[in-house]
C-alpha cells in the first residue's frame, strides 16, 4: 500500500509547488478578515497568546499528521481514513472521521463564499473610487447598506462560487499553482505597505498594544475556544484539505520543515493584518468589537486617504479574493476527488454537484445578514451557527481524532518511515505532542468550556 507512489488526480511538481498550494489553502480570509475580527471581540493581546501557543503546540504536530495521512495512503480523506484503518488493523469506526471533513468543508465554504463574495464586491467599490476621501461614517454606512442587500450578496457569492467551480473542474496543478506563485509574495508586500500607513497614524502604538499587551481578564473561557478553533481554521486543519494536499506530496519531500515554513508563513500573515488594522479601527473610533464586518469597514478608510490609495486599494481587494480562492478551492477538493474515486464522475460533474450544493448553502449566511438577521439557533445566527460549530466544534474534534490516529493507531515504524525526520530527537518530540499534548490541550479547552474546568 505504501507504494501507491501517485495519486490518481496527479502531483505537485515540487516541494515547492506543495508549499504554495498549502500556503495558498491557509492564508486567506482567516488570517485577514477573521483574525482580527475575532481579536477585537476577544479583547486583544491575551488572545493572540493563546491563538500563538496554540499554533505552535496543537497546530504544527497536527499539520504533520494530517500531511502525513495523506501522503501515506495517496487517496481522498474518506478512502485515505479506510485504507489506514486497515493497514494499522483498528476499528472501522474511524472512517467517519473522513466524512466528518468533507461535511465540514461544505459548511465552511459556504460562508466563506459569501465573505468572499464581499471582498470582490469590494475590489469594484475600490475601482469605482467609493472610498475616495470618505469619511470612517460614510465607509461603516457604505458597508451596512451593501450586507443589507440580499441581491447583492448572492450576486457576488453566485460569482465567487462560480470561479472555485471553474478553477476546481481543471484539476490541482494547472492554473492553482501559477496563481498562488505571484500572489503570495504580492499579498505580503501589500500587508507591510498597509503597516507603513498604520505607523503613520497617531493610534500606532494603541493598536499594537491592544494586540500585544496581555489581560486575561478579557478572555473568557469561549474565547480560548476561538483561539483554538482557529488555529485550525487558518492552518485548514482537521477537515481533510491539508490531507488531500498531502496525499499530491512527492514522497521524497521533509514534510516536518515544509509545515514549518507554510505554518510560520500564515501566522505572519495574520499579525501584519491585525497590526495594520487595529491602529486604523481606534484613529477612526471604530469599535474593535464590531464583528465580522471589521475589516471592511477599516481598511477603505486608509485607501480612501493615502496616496495612491485608489491603485492600493483595488489591488488588496483583488488579492484578497485570490487568496481566498486558493483556500476554497481546498475546502472543496476532499469532496470533489473523493466522487471522482468513488462514484465514478469526471472532474467537472463532481465540481459542479459539491459547489451548487455549497451555493444553495450559502444563502443561510447571505440572510442572517439581512432578513434573517433576527432569526437565532442558540442564540446566533445562521451565519454564527455555521462559524461556531465548523472553526470551535469540528475542526477541533477532527483535529483531536488525528492525532489520537496519527499517534495511537498506526504503526510507530510506518509514521517514523513516513516522516522521515533529519533525527531521532525531532521524531520523538513530535510523538510527544501529538500522542499527548495536541489532544491532551484539546480536550482541556472543550472542558473548560463546558464549564467543568
Ligand atoms: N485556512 C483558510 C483561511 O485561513 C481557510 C481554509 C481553507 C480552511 N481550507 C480549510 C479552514 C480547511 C479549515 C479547513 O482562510
Amino acid at each position: 500500500m505504501t507504494d501507491l507512489k501517485k495519486s490518481i488526480h496527479g502531483e505537485w511538481s515540487s516541494r515547492f509547488a506543495f508549499i504554495l498550494a498549502a500556503t495558498g489553502s491557509a492564508v486567506g480570509l482567516g488570517n485577514i478578515w477573521k483574525f482580527p475580527y475575532i481579536t477585537g471581540e476577544n479583547g486583544g493581546g491575551a488572545f493572540v497568546l493563546v491563538y500563538l501557543l496554540c499554533v505552535l503546540l496543537i497546530g504544527i504536530p497536527i499539520m504533520i499528521a494530517e500531511t502525513m495521512l495523506g501522503r501515506r495512503s495517496r487517496l481522498n480523506p474518506i478512502n485515505t481514513m479506510i485504507v489506514l484503518t486497515e493497514e494499522a488493523e483498528a476499528d472501522k469506526n474511524w472512517h467517519y472521521l473522513g466524512w466528518r471533513g468533507v461535511i465540514a468543508g461544505f459548511f465552511i465554504l459556504s460562508y466563506y463564499s459569501v465573505v468572499a463574495g464581499w471582498a470582490s464586491a469590494y475590489v469594484l467599490k475600490a475601482f469605482t473610487g467609493s472610498f475616495f476621501g470618505a469619511d470612517p461614517t460614510a465607509i461603516k454606512s457604505l458597508f451596512d447598506s451593501f450586507v443589507a442587500s440580499p441581491v447583492q450578496l448572492i450576486f457576488w457569492h453566485s460569482v465567487f462560487m462560480a470561479a472555485t467551480m471553474w478553477i476546481v473542474s481543471r484539476g490541482v496543478n494547472s492554473g492553482l499553482e501559477q496563481a498562488v506563485r505571484f500572489l503570495m509574495p504580492s499579498l505580503f508586500i501589500l500587508m507591510m505597505l498597509l503597516v507603513a500607513y498604520a505607523m503613520t497614524t497617531d493610534s500606532y502604538e494603541r493598536g499594537v498594544s491592544f494586540m500585544f499587551a496581555l489581560d486575561f481578564s478579557k478572555l473568557t473561557a469561549n474565547g480560548v475556544l476561538t483561539a483554538m478553533g482557529h488555529a485550525f481554521f487558518t492552518l485548514s486543519l482537521g477537515m481533510g484539505a491539508i490531507m488531500i494536499y498531502g496525499s499530491y506530496l512527492p514522497k521524497n519531500v521533509s514534510i516536518s520543515q515544509t509545515v514549518f515554513l507554510i505554518a510560520g508563513t500564515d501566522t505572519a500573515v495574520a499579525l501584519l493584518a491585525g497590526i495594520a488594522i487595529f491602529p486604523i479601527v481606534f484613529e477612526s473610533g471604530l469599535e474593535p468589537a464590531a464583528g465580522p464586518g471589521l475589516i471592511f469597514q477599516t481598511l477603505p478608510v486608509a485607501f480612501g486617504n493615502m496616496t495612491g490609495g485608489w491603485f492600493f486599494g483595488v489591488l488588496f481587494f483583488v488579492l484578497l479574493v485570490f487568496a481566498a480562492l486558493s483556500s476554497s478551492i481546498s475546502l472543496i477538493e476532499p469532496a470533489v476527488a473523493w466522487m471522482v474515486e468513488n462514484k465514478d464522475m469526471s472532474r467537472k460533474e463532481a465540481s459542479i454537484w459539491s459547489c451548487l450544493v455549497t451555493w444553495l448553502l450559502g444563502f443561510g449566511t447571505i440572510f442572517s445578514f439581512n432578513i434573517w438577521s433576527d432569526f437565532k439557533i442558540f442564540d446566533r445566527t445562521i451565519f454564527q451557527l455555521l462559524d461556531y460549530l465548523t472553526a470551535n466544534l469540528m475542526l477541533p474534534i477532527g483535529g483531536f481524532c488525528i492525532a489520537v490516529f496519527a499517534g495511537w493507531i498506526m504503526k510507530q515504524h510506518h509514521t517514523e518511515h513516513e516522516l522521515a525526520m533529519p533525527n531521532a530527537f525531532s521524531y520523538q518530540v513530535w510523538q510527544f505532542l501529538i500522542c499527548y499534548v495536541s489532544p491532551a490541550a484539546v480536550f482541556l479547552v472543550f472542558l473548560h468550556v463546558v464549564g467543568v474546568l
